[in-house]
């Protein structure tokens, strides 16, 4: 499949006003200011290039295909950087200062990304879903970042519009963040069938109310009337931990649910 031709793709850049993945956003951002391929990949796997990290693991492994537990094993690496590490000094600066000025810097987040780490060859790392069925947050938004580029099967696929199921791929490229309704749009990811191991992470991002007219930057506009009704209680935390408020000390924040 042409990553170009997606559906999705189109609709991020110029489609149609009514989905709601037109009103998503791809945000650029200095990968000299925000290293976090760089960091990763010096700090948690001792490599030069995340893309490649299948390559260093084969080396390291021959004779066995990499695997789903491949996937969960290494994003687990990534997983137990401390708080005090490089790469979340990095993080917290980033959502300041990338992230939060696009609501008025009135945000909560995710004190914790989720890793994923998608080798070439291996199944889906996350099967179709809507973050606020897992979260039970409805006023959430999706943050999207990979540190590598991405596109096809290596990256997020994304429906275009609620309920519609029609999955397409979203290309990210290393300097960009997608922020888009994952709390009620279906998205994950299928086989990676490129030669690009894909390491990203999503927070969650919630806006504060505020005097905007459009506080979430009309990526929830288009919510069909019922979506927003309370859903099941959380059955887990794993959409990316505690929440606390954009320009908190990330030490001393209390979680926020
Ligand atoms: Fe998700």
């Amino acid at each position: 499949m042409s990553a170009a031709a997606s559906p999705a793709h189109e609709l991020v850049r110029a489609g149609d006003r009514k989905s709601a993945m037109h009103w998503a956003r791809l945000v650029p951002y200095d990968t000299g200011r925000f290293p976090f391929a760089r960091v990763i990949a010096e700090d948690v796997f001792g490599t030069g290039g995340l893309e490649d990290l299948h390559r260093l693991l084969g080396a390291a492994r021959p004779g066995r295909p990499l695997t789903h537990g491949d996937n969960f094993e290494q994003r687990g690496r990534i997983a137990a950087l401390g708080d005090d590490s490089r790469f979340y000094a990095v993080y917290h600066a980033f959502v300041l200062e990338v992230v939060a000025p696009l609501f008025a810097g009135r945000i909560s987040y995710s004190r914790h990304p989720t890793f994923r780490v998608h080798f070439p060859g291996t199944g889906a790392v996350s099967d179709w879903h809507r973050d606020a069925d897992v979260t039970g947050r409805w006023d959430q938004i999706n943050v999207w970042v990979p540190f590598v580029d991405t596109a096809g099967t290596s990256t997020i696929w994304v429906e275009s519009h609620y309920g519609r199921g029609d999955h397409a791929p979203v290309p990210v490229r290393y300097g960009q963040a997608l922020l888009f309704d994952g709390g009620a749009l279906s998205h994950g990811s299928v086989r990676n069938d490129t030669a690009v191991t894909r390491v990203s992470m999503d927070l969650r991002i919630a806006p504060m109310p505020s005097e905007s007219p459009h506080p979430d930057l009309g990526i929830l506009a288009l919510r069909p009337p019922g979506l927003h009704a309370p859903g099941p209680p959380a059955a887990t935390n794993g959409a990316g931990g505690g929440m606390m408020a954009a320009g908190a000390d990330p030490a001393r924040a209390p979680a926020m649910g």
